[in-house]
């Protein structure tokens, strides 16, 4: 999963002969898991059919006011289509549509739509290099700019005219890259190592055989997704789960046992800016695993237990900088017992589950969280789902962090 995943992008073309780029630049987009429209300007058809560019992009290309059929007139919703979008891209920018953008124009469907969007526009000039190097050329760029709009230079090379020099329009995957880096730099987390333990730990009793339990791992691989999408870089220490996290700035490490979850926890630790210990880790394991499948002699049997290292606790022994949550599942006096294992643990914040709430959990989609600071503030949410418990669990992190 890249940082565009999920993300609306408007797609503006404008008639230049990089237009016939655009094509490229509505699969790459679509590769990148971006939801794509388009909206043309009449002379760009000249250069990219409509029918290619909807076919790609899976989407109705739009580039009139109306929309004619048989009987009906309708009108197109520029201001719909301005606020459905994350983010505009002009590209192919021709001199014409810069200037035009730089002031107000507002005399086709692609440029009422800019002027309706609020999401951040981002344009790919395209041109000849007499014209890239204009005063009036270079006024738009610096006009756009000041307005927050972000210039994708164009590159120098063979020009259609038959020109060398700088006017080409950036290629199709330079411009996803380009966007996705700056989407990147502006992310709040960017530039943050966040270490999260997730799932169930299998502890060994023989080779066939386990101590484990019902956690699924979903909480934890929620709080992953939602720091990365914040721009941090993840270390995801996931015991044995059935959920396959993808994305571009998580590092997944698959464990097993609760040593091996520690092992990796402590290797990627030191670096880390949070730790977050979401993982149920089974708190006993036998003493000796059985070499061989343990056969079923006796009428009864007991199995010597130890109790495992206690992951989260070792961090808090050795932590410096860092920030660091824990999760408590309590039955009963929740927030004293939360408060008396995060004083314990040497934690900055801790989430507390109650069984007691309906929907809190294992094998849920939802949880009931209270969040407890060290400094004693106590946050009670709703019952939500783990995506955006996971928004609320990162939101009180940046207020700590940032
Ligand atoms: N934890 C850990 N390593 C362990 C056990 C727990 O990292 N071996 C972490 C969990 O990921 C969680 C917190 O410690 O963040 C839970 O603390 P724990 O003391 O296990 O409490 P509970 O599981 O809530 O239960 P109990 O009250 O039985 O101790």
């Amino acid at each position: 999963m890249s940082i565009l995943s999920g993300k609306k992008v408007l797609l503006g073309v404008t008639a230049g002969i990089a237009a016939y780029k655009s094509a490229s630049l509505v699969r790459a987009l679509i590769k990148a898991g971006a939801s794509v429209r388009v909206v043309m300007t009449e002379a760009s058809k000249e250069f990219v059919t409509p029918l290619t560019l909807s076919t790609l992009s899976r989407n109705e290309v739009h580039s009139s006011f109306t929309l004619e059929d048989d009987d009906n007139a309708m009108w197109t919703n520029h201001v719909e289509l301005g606020l459905w979008a994350d983010l505009m891209i002009v590209a192919p920018a021709t001199a014409n549509t810069l200037s035009k953008m730089a002031n107000g124009t507002s005399d086709n469907l692609l440029l009422a739509t800019y002027l309706s969007a609020k999401c951040p526009v981002y344009f790919a000039p395209a041109m000849d290099l007499d014209m890239y190097k204009h005063p009036s050329s270079e006024e738009s760029f610096e006009k756009l700019q000041s307005f927050g709009n972000v210039m994708i230079p164009a590159t120098s090379g063979e020009l259609a005219s038959g020109l060398v020099g700088k006017g080409r329009m950036a290629e199709p995957e330079d411009i996803v890259h380009f966007i996705q880096e700056d989407i990147l730099s502006k992310l709040p987390l960017k530039g943050k190592k966040i270490l999260i333990t997730a799932g169930p730990t299998y502890e060994a009793i023989d080779p066939v055989r386990f101590i484990g339990n019902h956690s699924s791992g979903k909480m934890g691989c929620e709080l992953a997704y939602r720091a990365a999408s914040l721009g941090a870089e993840v270390d995801l220490i996931l015991g044995p789960s059935n959920i396959k996290v993808t994305h571009s700035l998580i590092t997944v490490h698959n464990v097993v046992s609760g040593q091996e979850m520690y092992d990796a926890a402590h290797s990627v630790f030191e670096q880390c800016d949070v730790a977050i210990a979401a993982a149920a880790v089974a708190d006993y394991k036998p003493v000796n695993a059985a070499p061989e499948k343990i056969k079923k002699n006796d009428a009864t049997m007991s199995i010597e237990l130890v109790k495992t290292k206690d992951i989260l606790a070792s961090l808090g022994n050795i932590k410096k900088e860092q920030y660091l949550l824990g999760f408590a599942l309590e039955t009963e006096n929740e927030v004293e017992n939360a408060i008396k294992k995060l004083k314990k643990k040497n934690l900055d914040g801790i989430v507390l589950n109650s069984l007691k709430d309906k929907g809190a959990g294992f094998k849920t989609k939802t949880n009931k969280i209270t969040f407890i600071d060290k400094d004693g503030t106590v946050t009670p949410y709703e019952l939500k789902t783990k995506t955006e418990v996971a928004v609320d669990i990162f939101d009180k992190i940046a207020t700590k962090i940032l």
